[in-house]
Protein backbone atom coordinates (compact mmCIF):
# COMPACT_ATOMS: atom_id res chain seq x y z
CA UNK A 1 0.00 0.00 0.00
CA UNK A 2 0.86 3.85 -0.08
CA UNK A 3 0.22 6.83 1.58
CA UNK A 4 0.52 10.46 0.37
CA UNK A 5 2.08 13.07 2.33
CA UNK A 6 1.57 16.99 2.10
CA UNK A 7 4.54 19.47 2.36
CA UNK A 8 4.31 22.96 2.61
CA UNK A 9 5.78 25.87 3.37
CA UNK A 10 3.85 28.99 4.88
CA UNK A 11 4.29 32.66 6.23
CA UNK A 12 7.18 34.98 4.76
CA UNK A 13 10.09 33.07 2.86
CA UNK A 14 13.36 32.57 3.97
CA UNK A 15 16.82 30.89 3.16
CA UNK A 16 16.84 26.63 4.41
CA UNK A 17 12.88 26.01 3.12
CA UNK A 18 13.90 23.87 0.27
CA UNK A 19 16.67 22.08 1.81
CA UNK A 20 13.65 20.68 4.54
CA UNK A 21 11.41 20.25 1.13
CA UNK A 22 14.14 18.40 -0.10
CA UNK A 23 14.94 16.54 2.71
CA UNK A 24 11.87 15.41 3.35
CA UNK A 25 11.05 14.37 0.12
CA UNK A 26 14.32 12.14 0.17
CA UNK A 27 14.02 10.53 3.38
CA UNK A 28 10.39 9.63 2.82
CA UNK A 29 10.90 8.20 -0.73
CA UNK A 30 14.50 6.99 -0.17
CA UNK A 31 14.34 3.17 -1.28
CA UNK A 32 17.25 2.20 1.03
CA UNK A 33 14.93 3.25 3.72
CA UNK A 34 12.19 0.82 2.63
CA UNK A 35 12.88 -1.22 5.53
CA UNK A 36 11.58 1.53 8.04
CA UNK A 37 8.10 1.74 6.68
CA UNK A 38 5.03 -0.37 6.34
CA UNK A 39 3.57 1.76 3.52
CA UNK A 40 5.23 2.77 0.78
CA UNK A 41 4.99 6.76 0.91
CA UNK A 42 4.46 9.35 -1.87
CA UNK A 43 5.21 12.75 -1.06
CA UNK A 44 3.20 15.63 -2.48
CA UNK A 45 4.21 19.39 -2.43
CA UNK A 46 1.59 21.96 -1.51
CA UNK A 47 1.62 25.28 -3.47
CA UNK A 48 1.24 28.71 -1.75
CA UNK A 49 1.22 27.16 1.54
CA UNK A 50 -2.46 26.40 3.01
CA UNK A 51 -3.31 28.56 0.11
CA UNK A 52 -2.56 25.55 -1.67
CA UNK A 53 -5.49 23.39 0.14
CA UNK A 54 -8.18 25.88 -0.04
CA UNK A 55 -7.65 26.79 -3.78
CA UNK A 56 -7.30 23.63 -5.17
CA UNK A 57 -10.04 21.75 -6.90
CA UNK A 58 -9.65 17.92 -6.25
CA UNK A 59 -12.10 17.16 -9.43
CA UNK A 60 -10.50 19.12 -11.91
CA UNK A 61 -6.48 17.00 -12.54
CA UNK A 62 -5.32 20.86 -14.00
CA UNK A 63 -6.04 22.25 -11.01
CA UNK A 64 -4.39 19.12 -9.14
CA UNK A 65 -1.40 19.54 -10.81
CA UNK A 66 -1.20 23.12 -10.81
CA UNK A 67 -1.74 23.32 -6.61
CA UNK A 68 -0.50 19.83 -5.42
CA UNK A 69 2.23 18.63 -8.10
CA UNK A 70 3.88 15.35 -6.89
CA UNK A 71 7.70 15.81 -5.41
CA UNK A 72 10.35 13.10 -6.19
CA UNK A 73 14.11 12.53 -5.20
CA UNK A 74 15.04 13.80 -8.89
CA UNK A 75 12.66 17.04 -8.36
CA UNK A 76 14.07 18.17 -5.34
CA UNK A 77 17.91 16.74 -6.02
CA UNK A 78 18.94 20.64 -6.60
CA UNK A 79 16.70 22.27 -3.96
CA UNK A 80 19.55 22.44 -1.17
CA UNK A 81 21.38 25.37 -2.82
CA UNK A 82 18.03 27.32 -3.39
CA UNK A 83 16.85 30.38 -1.45
CA UNK A 84 13.31 30.78 -0.63
CA UNK A 85 10.77 28.45 -1.11
CA UNK A 86 10.29 26.35 -4.36
CA UNK A 87 6.84 25.71 -3.49
CA UNK A 88 5.84 29.15 -3.01
CA UNK A 89 4.02 30.68 0.38
CA UNK A 90 1.38 32.96 1.30
CA UNK A 91 -0.01 33.90 4.73
CA UNK A 92 -3.32 32.24 4.20
CA UNK A 93 -5.60 31.08 7.39
CA UNK A 94 -8.02 28.68 6.59
CA UNK A 95 -9.01 28.96 10.51
CA UNK A 96 -9.46 32.68 10.17
CA UNK A 97 -12.38 33.40 11.87
CA UNK A 98 -14.09 36.29 9.53
CA UNK A 99 -13.68 33.36 6.93
CA UNK A 100 -13.35 30.35 7.68
CA UNK A 101 -12.60 27.81 5.63
CA UNK A 102 -11.20 25.15 7.92
CA UNK A 103 -14.18 22.65 6.24
CA UNK A 104 -12.68 22.92 2.70
CA UNK A 105 -9.19 22.43 3.80
CA UNK A 106 -10.60 19.02 5.55
CA UNK A 107 -12.48 18.05 2.49
CA UNK A 108 -9.79 18.73 -0.06
CA UNK A 109 -7.39 16.68 2.10
CA UNK A 110 -9.55 13.74 2.31
CA UNK A 111 -10.41 14.11 -1.91
CA UNK A 112 -6.67 14.15 -2.27
CA UNK A 113 -6.33 11.13 0.03
CA UNK A 114 -3.62 13.14 1.78
CA UNK A 115 -2.80 10.99 4.64
CA UNK A 116 -0.52 13.49 6.39
CA UNK A 117 0.95 17.09 6.19
CA UNK A 118 4.52 18.32 7.12
CA UNK A 119 3.77 22.42 7.59
CA UNK A 120 7.44 24.36 7.67
CA UNK A 121 6.19 27.49 8.90
CA UNK A 122 6.75 30.06 11.60
CA UNK A 123 4.03 30.93 15.08
CA UNK A 124 1.08 31.63 12.19
CA UNK A 125 1.94 28.51 9.77
CA UNK A 126 2.33 26.32 12.83
CA UNK A 127 -1.06 27.57 14.88
CA UNK A 128 -2.93 26.39 11.33
CA UNK A 129 -1.20 23.47 11.83
CA UNK A 130 -2.46 23.35 15.65
CA UNK A 131 -5.46 23.93 14.84
CA UNK A 132 -5.83 21.04 11.94
CA UNK A 133 -3.93 18.76 14.34
CA UNK A 134 -6.97 19.63 16.75
CA UNK A 135 -9.65 18.54 14.41
CA UNK A 136 -7.92 15.13 14.53
CA UNK A 137 -5.69 14.97 11.21
CA UNK A 138 -1.89 13.92 11.49
CA UNK A 139 0.17 16.97 10.44
CA UNK A 140 3.74 17.51 12.31
CA UNK A 141 5.88 20.90 11.80
CA UNK A 142 9.31 22.23 11.04
CA UNK A 143 10.09 25.56 12.50
CA UNK A 144 11.20 28.39 10.07
CA UNK A 145 11.20 32.64 10.69
CA UNK A 146 14.29 35.05 10.46
CA UNK A 147 12.79 36.16 13.61
CA UNK A 148 13.99 33.38 14.88
CA UNK A 149 10.78 34.22 17.88
CA UNK A 150 9.62 30.79 18.39
CA UNK A 151 10.21 29.42 22.10
CA UNK A 152 10.10 25.53 22.05
CA UNK A 153 13.39 25.49 19.76
CA UNK A 154 16.71 27.04 19.62
CA UNK A 155 17.02 27.32 15.75
CA UNK A 156 14.11 27.96 13.11
CA UNK A 157 15.43 28.02 9.67
CA UNK A 158 16.31 31.21 7.78
CA UNK A 159 17.78 33.15 10.85
CA UNK A 160 21.53 32.19 9.96
CA UNK A 161 21.45 33.64 6.37
CA UNK A 162 19.82 36.37 7.63
CA UNK A 163 22.36 37.15 10.42
CA UNK A 164 24.74 36.88 8.08
CA UNK A 165 22.71 38.98 5.41
CA UNK A 166 23.23 41.84 8.33
CA UNK A 167 26.85 41.84 8.57
CA UNK A 168 27.56 41.83 4.88
CA UNK A 169 25.51 44.59 4.37
CA UNK A 170 26.68 46.48 6.88
CA UNK A 171 30.52 46.06 6.14
CA UNK A 172 29.58 47.46 2.63
CA UNK A 173 28.05 50.83 4.90
CA UNK A 174 30.81 50.95 6.71
CA UNK A 175 33.10 52.00 3.61
CA UNK A 176 30.65 54.48 2.57
CA UNK A 177 29.57 55.74 6.20
CA UNK A 178 33.43 56.45 6.64
CA UNK A 179 34.41 57.76 3.76
CA UNK A 180 31.87 60.69 4.39
CA UNK A 181 32.20 60.99 7.81
CA UNK A 182 27.92 59.56 8.18
CA UNK A 183 26.17 58.07 10.40
CA UNK A 184 24.05 54.94 9.12
CA UNK A 185 20.33 53.53 10.85
CA UNK A 186 20.15 50.21 9.84
CA UNK A 187 16.63 48.80 10.03
CA UNK A 188 16.27 45.09 10.56
CA UNK A 189 13.28 43.02 10.76
CA UNK A 190 12.01 40.82 13.42
CA UNK A 191 8.83 41.77 14.51
CA UNK A 192 8.44 41.76 18.16
CA UNK A 193 11.70 40.00 18.97
CA UNK A 194 15.30 41.54 18.52
CA UNK A 195 17.22 38.95 17.69
CA UNK A 196 17.97 39.32 13.95
CA UNK A 197 19.12 43.49 15.38
CA UNK A 198 20.85 42.30 18.47
CA UNK A 199 22.66 39.17 17.19
CA UNK A 200 23.48 40.90 13.32
CA UNK A 201 24.00 44.14 15.18
CA UNK A 202 27.28 42.30 17.59
CA UNK A 203 28.32 40.18 14.35
CA UNK A 204 28.48 43.55 12.70
CA UNK A 205 30.09 45.67 15.61
CA UNK A 206 27.15 48.59 15.66
CA UNK A 207 28.03 50.98 18.06
CA UNK A 208 24.36 51.02 18.62
CA UNK A 209 21.92 47.95 18.97
CA UNK A 210 18.01 48.90 19.41
CA UNK A 211 15.43 46.33 20.06
CA UNK A 212 11.98 45.72 20.97
CA UNK A 213 12.32 44.51 24.19
CA UNK A 214 13.79 48.23 25.78
CA UNK A 215 12.48 51.08 24.39
CA UNK A 216 14.78 53.60 23.73
CA UNK A 217 15.63 56.95 24.72
CA UNK A 218 16.76 58.94 21.69
CA UNK A 219 18.62 61.44 23.54
CA UNK A 220 20.90 58.95 25.12
CA UNK A 221 21.39 57.53 21.62
CA UNK A 222 22.58 60.95 20.10
CA UNK A 223 24.72 61.33 22.77
CA UNK A 224 26.40 57.75 22.67
CA UNK A 225 27.17 59.20 19.16
CA UNK A 226 27.70 62.54 19.71
CA UNK A 227 30.74 60.74 22.82
CA UNK A 228 32.04 58.51 19.58
CA UNK A 229 32.51 61.40 16.96
CA UNK A 230 34.04 63.67 19.59
CA UNK A 231 36.62 60.95 20.24
CA UNK A 232 37.48 60.62 16.36
CA UNK A 233 35.20 58.43 15.38
CA UNK A 234 34.18 59.15 11.45
CA UNK A 235 31.28 57.30 11.15
CA UNK A 236 29.36 54.63 13.24
CA UNK A 237 26.32 52.35 12.59
CA UNK A 238 23.27 52.08 14.68
CA UNK A 239 21.06 48.39 13.82
CA UNK A 240 17.48 49.13 14.93
CA UNK A 241 14.57 46.29 14.99
CA UNK A 242 11.53 47.27 13.31
CA UNK A 243 9.83 46.82 16.33
CA UNK A 244 11.88 48.90 18.45
CA UNK A 245 10.04 52.38 19.77
CA UNK A 246 11.25 54.93 21.79
CA UNK A 247 10.12 55.56 25.66
CA UNK A 248 7.13 57.02 25.49
CA UNK A 249 6.19 56.37 21.59
CA UNK A 250 4.41 54.23 19.53
CA UNK A 251 5.86 51.22 16.63
CA UNK A 252 5.99 52.64 13.34
CA UNK A 253 3.74 50.80 10.47
CA UNK A 254 4.26 50.72 6.87
CA UNK A 255 0.50 50.53 6.47
CA UNK A 256 -2.93 49.68 8.72
CA UNK A 257 -3.50 47.17 6.55
CA UNK A 258 -4.04 43.58 8.16
CA UNK A 259 -3.17 40.02 7.13
CA UNK A 260 -5.09 36.95 7.05
CA UNK A 261 -3.47 36.55 11.17
CA UNK A 262 -4.41 40.30 12.03
CA UNK A 263 -0.91 41.35 12.01
CA UNK A 264 0.22 44.98 10.50
CA UNK A 265 3.76 45.51 8.35
CA UNK A 266 5.91 47.26 10.61
CA UNK A 267 8.77 49.63 8.95
CA UNK A 268 9.95 53.25 9.35
CA UNK A 269 11.18 53.33 12.70
CA UNK A 270 14.58 53.87 10.66
CA UNK A 271 13.91 56.70 9.03
CA UNK A 272 12.23 58.30 12.00
CA UNK A 273 15.07 57.88 13.88
CA UNK A 274 17.69 59.34 11.28
CA UNK A 275 16.34 62.01 11.23
CA UNK A 276 15.66 62.52 14.78
CA UNK A 277 19.29 61.91 15.36
CA UNK A 278 20.14 64.25 12.44
CA UNK A 279 18.39 66.68 14.14
CA UNK A 280 19.76 66.00 17.63
CA UNK A 281 23.36 65.97 17.01
CA UNK A 282 23.81 67.93 13.46
CA UNK A 283 25.71 64.73 12.57
CA UNK A 284 24.89 63.54 8.38
CA UNK A 285 22.55 60.51 8.82
CA UNK A 286 21.20 58.27 6.44
CA UNK A 287 19.18 55.32 6.74
CA UNK A 288 18.81 52.08 5.00
CA UNK A 289 16.20 49.22 5.62
CA UNK A 290 17.68 46.14 4.87
CA UNK A 291 14.14 44.50 4.73
CA UNK A 292 12.98 40.95 2.16
CA UNK A 293 17.31 41.46 1.60
CA UNK A 294 17.05 39.74 4.87
CA UNK A 295 15.11 36.68 3.48
CA UNK A 296 16.89 36.52 0.16
CA UNK A 297 19.79 34.94 -1.02
CA UNK A 298 21.39 31.34 -1.29
CA UNK A 299 20.86 29.73 2.08
CA UNK A 300 24.20 29.42 4.75
CA UNK A 301 26.17 26.21 5.41
CA UNK A 302 23.72 26.57 8.77
CA UNK A 303 20.26 26.76 7.50
CA UNK A 304 20.98 23.79 4.64
CA UNK A 305 22.43 21.61 7.54
CA UNK A 306 19.24 22.17 9.94
CA UNK A 307 16.72 22.45 6.81
CA UNK A 308 18.27 18.90 6.23
CA UNK A 309 18.11 17.58 10.21
CA UNK A 310 14.91 18.78 10.08
CA UNK A 311 13.24 17.07 7.50
CA UNK A 312 14.79 14.12 8.55
CA UNK A 313 13.06 14.36 11.59
CA UNK A 314 10.01 15.54 10.54
CA UNK A 315 9.80 12.14 8.25
CA UNK A 316 10.53 9.79 11.82
CA UNK A 317 7.78 11.99 13.67
CA UNK A 318 5.48 10.23 10.42
CA UNK A 319 6.83 6.93 10.59
CA UNK A 320 6.61 6.60 14.65
CA UNK A 321 3.23 8.35 14.38
CA UNK A 322 3.78 10.64 16.77
CA UNK A 323 1.52 13.85 15.08
CA UNK A 324 0.50 17.12 16.45
CA UNK A 325 4.13 17.57 17.01
CA UNK A 326 7.45 19.86 16.17
CA UNK A 327 10.86 19.29 15.61
CA UNK A 328 13.09 21.49 17.31
CA UNK A 329 16.68 22.17 18.22
CA UNK A 330 17.47 22.09 21.94
CA UNK A 331 20.67 22.43 23.77
CA UNK A 332 22.34 20.95 20.39
CA UNK A 333 19.94 18.35 19.72
CA UNK A 334 17.28 17.52 17.31
CA UNK A 335 14.24 16.37 19.62
CA UNK A 336 10.63 16.85 19.21
CA UNK A 337 7.90 19.20 20.93
CA UNK A 338 4.03 19.48 21.13
CA UNK A 339 2.75 22.21 18.51
CA UNK A 340 1.42 23.48 21.15
CA UNK A 341 4.74 24.47 22.88
CA UNK A 342 5.68 25.70 19.75
CA UNK A 343 2.88 28.45 19.89
CA UNK A 344 1.87 29.31 22.94
CA UNK A 345 4.60 32.35 23.71
CA UNK A 346 6.71 34.28 21.73
CA UNK A 347 10.74 33.80 22.23
CA UNK A 348 11.91 37.38 22.68
CA UNK A 349 15.67 38.68 24.22
CA UNK A 350 16.04 38.15 27.74
CA UNK A 351 17.25 42.13 28.23
CA UNK A 352 18.56 41.15 31.75
CA UNK A 353 20.55 38.57 30.91
CA UNK A 354 21.42 39.59 27.17
CA UNK A 355 21.87 43.58 26.56
CA UNK A 356 23.32 46.31 28.40
CA UNK A 357 20.12 49.35 28.76
CA UNK A 358 23.14 51.89 29.30
CA UNK A 359 25.38 50.95 26.17
CA UNK A 360 22.97 49.83 23.91
CA UNK A 361 24.71 47.09 22.92
CA UNK A 362 24.87 43.42 23.62
CA UNK A 363 26.03 42.37 27.09
CA UNK A 364 29.90 42.97 27.89
CA UNK A 365 30.02 39.81 30.06
CA UNK A 366 29.28 36.04 29.24
CA UNK A 367 29.99 34.15 32.28
CA UNK A 368 29.23 36.29 35.28
CA UNK A 369 25.66 36.82 36.43
O1 LIG B 1 8.06 37.05 10.12
C1 LIG B 1 9.02 37.22 9.17
C2 LIG B 1 9.05 38.63 8.67
O2 LIG B 1 10.11 38.73 7.75
C3 LIG B 1 9.12 39.71 9.73
O3 LIG B 1 10.41 39.92 10.23
C4 LIG B 1 8.56 40.90 8.97
O4 LIG B 1 8.01 41.85 9.87
C5 LIG B 1 7.49 40.28 8.14
O5 LIG B 1 7.86 38.93 7.95
C6 LIG B 1 7.31 40.96 6.81
O6 LIG B 1 6.30 40.30 6.10
P1 LIG B 1 5.95 40.54 4.57
O7 LIG B 1 6.98 39.84 3.74
O8 LIG B 1 4.62 39.91 4.41
O9 LIG B 1 5.98 42.01 4.36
Amino acid sequence: MTIRIGVLTGGGDCAGLNSAIKWVTKTAMDPLLADRRSEDIEVLGIRDGWRGLVEVQPDDPQSVSQWIPPLSELVVRTWDRHGGTNLGTSRTNPFNPKDDRSALLLDNLKALDIHAVVAIGGEDTLTVAYNLHRTGFRVVGIPKTIDRDLSATDYCLGYDTAINVITQEVDRLRTTAGSHSRIFVVETMGRHAGWLALEGGEASGALVILIPEHDFDIQRVADLLMARRKAGVRYDIVVVSEGAKPRGGQEVYLSDKKDDFGHKVLGGIGRFLAKEVGRLTDLETRHVVLSHLQRGGVPTAMDRLMGRHFGIAAVDLLLSEDFGRMVALREGRIESVPLKAAIERLNVVNVAELYDTQRYNGRRSALLR
